[in-house]
């Protein structure tokens, strides 16, 4: 059989970088433990540390004990919608939304992957970094082919290049707060980009897996509550409630006909979200108060680890960074301390090696794309206070 001829557009989806670094972190720390007695410094991670709050966790227990483990109804069950539609209005000032404008998925990334599949082979932009999994799994999945817009060094929006690319694309992804500078666009960028994707006759895909994960009082701000029907917003509880490995997200757009066509592209590939998941789910968006306790004690607890590497950073000379206003990464500038002869695979991975042989996991920055290679992201999901103070003090030894 000639296999390259078929599955070709899974055969083209490449393993995450990330997935490979883990790996050798994994192996790296069998070594570096039994040569210094010590454990490397988990950076790397997009995992959180956190359980999943105790109402939610009771919430699924309840609905399983109550008999909701048959088929789930085609797009989500009402409850989850009902439940989602409140949470819209309440904290992402979305109003005029039914339903029939909800999709129940398993996770932001089956609505990001369903909504690159709408544009299977046209061309789709977006802001550079990227995500990575967009590069290695969603762009090749679905055939497209994916035109970065570089952010500036600041991690400002040329919004000239913006232009040109709109002319050219079918779809733009925009992910704020964002993975893996940490940037929260705000309510002006937001608009504006949305309004220029409008006026290009481009869907906007607004990925905000990190909607609540926003630091120093600032504000997420939702393009969907513009009232343009050229709008698709990928929704999770994975980052929010400590959630990721439950699997469920939703998809919301005021276009109907993109929600029926997501709908049977989620019938056939899972036949939604399990059902007891999605009265968990509920309650875990619904229950304000509880919301309010777990998320906030959550949030807090990133913002004092976002605090101590972001004063640790100021004291290794040569890097640039900003502070994050969202997510949980850090995101900075290595070019001072990499030989300018030095070019290509070697130079992507020449900080990331050095961090690891001394036990500090971090993910290169040719991960996220073509653009920011110098640059290394930096977790803050799954690292102690005292984890990232060690972790400094190693930087401050290799970057003197
Ligand atoms: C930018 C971004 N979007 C979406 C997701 C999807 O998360 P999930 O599929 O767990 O909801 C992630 C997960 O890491 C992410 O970093």
């Amino acid at each position: 059989m000639a296999e390259q001829e078929f599955f070709h557009c899974i055969r083209d989806i490449r393993m995450s970088p990330i997935v490979m670094i883990s790996e050798e972190v994994r192996k790296k720390g069998v070594e570096f433990k039994a040569q210094t007695g010590k454990d490397i410094i988990p950076f790397q991670r997009g995992e959180i540390d956190f359980a999943t709050p105790e109402y939610i966790r009771r919430a699924a227990q309840e609905a399983m004990d109550g008999g909701k483990t048959k088929y789930p109804k085609s797009g989500g069950e009402k409850r989850f919608k009902e439940a989602v539609l409140n949470k819209l209005e309440r904290y992402n000032k979305v109003t005029g939304l039914d339903e029939d404008n909800i999709i129940a998925t398993y996770g932001g990334q089956e609505a990001l992957e369903l909504t690159f599949q709408l544009f299977h082979g046209k061309k789709v932009g977006g802001f550079a970094p990227t995500w990575s999994c967009v590069l290695e799994n969603f762009v090749p999945y679905a055939d497209v082919e994916f035109i970065e817009v570089p952010l500036e060094g600041d991690f400002s929006v040329d919004y000239d290049r913006l232009a040109e690319v709109l002319k050219e694309v079918s779809l733009f992804y925009l992910n704020t707060p964002q993975n893996p500078t940490g940037k929260l666009f705000t309510r002006e960028e937001v608009s504006k980009i949305a309004e220029m994707c409008r006026e290009n006759n481009v869907y906007l895909l607004s990925d905000e897996a990190y909607e609540r994960i926003v630091f120093d009082g600032k504000e997420h701000f939702s393009p969907l509550s513009l009232e343009y029907d050229n709008i698709i917003s990928a929704f999770t509880l994975s980052k929010t409630y400590s959630m990721t490995g439950w699997r469920v997200g939703y998809l919301a757009t005021r276009n109907k006909e993109i929600t029926k066509l997501i709908r049977l592209g989620n019938y056939t590939q899972t036949a939604g979200v399990a059902t007891f998941l999605q009265y968990a789910a509920a309650e875990a968006v619904d229950n304000i108060e509880e919301d309010a306790k777990a998320v906030g004690g959550m949030v807090a607890e990133f913002d004092k680890r976002r605090n101590a590497l972001y004063e640790g950073f100021k004291q290794i000379p040569g890097i640039n960074f900003d502070k994050p206003d969202g997510a949980f990464y850090l995101f900075p500038n290595f070019t001072e301390h990499i030989p300018a002869a030095l070019k290509g695979e070697e130079r992507n991975t020449y900080i990331y090696k050095k961090l690891l042989d001394e036990g500090v996991a971090a993910v290169y920055g040719s991960c996220f794309g073509g653009h920011f290679v110098d640059n290394v992201r930096f977790s803050f999901s799954g690292v102690t206070i005292d984890q990232i103070n060690e972790g400094v003090e190693r930087m401050k030894m290799i970057f003197k």
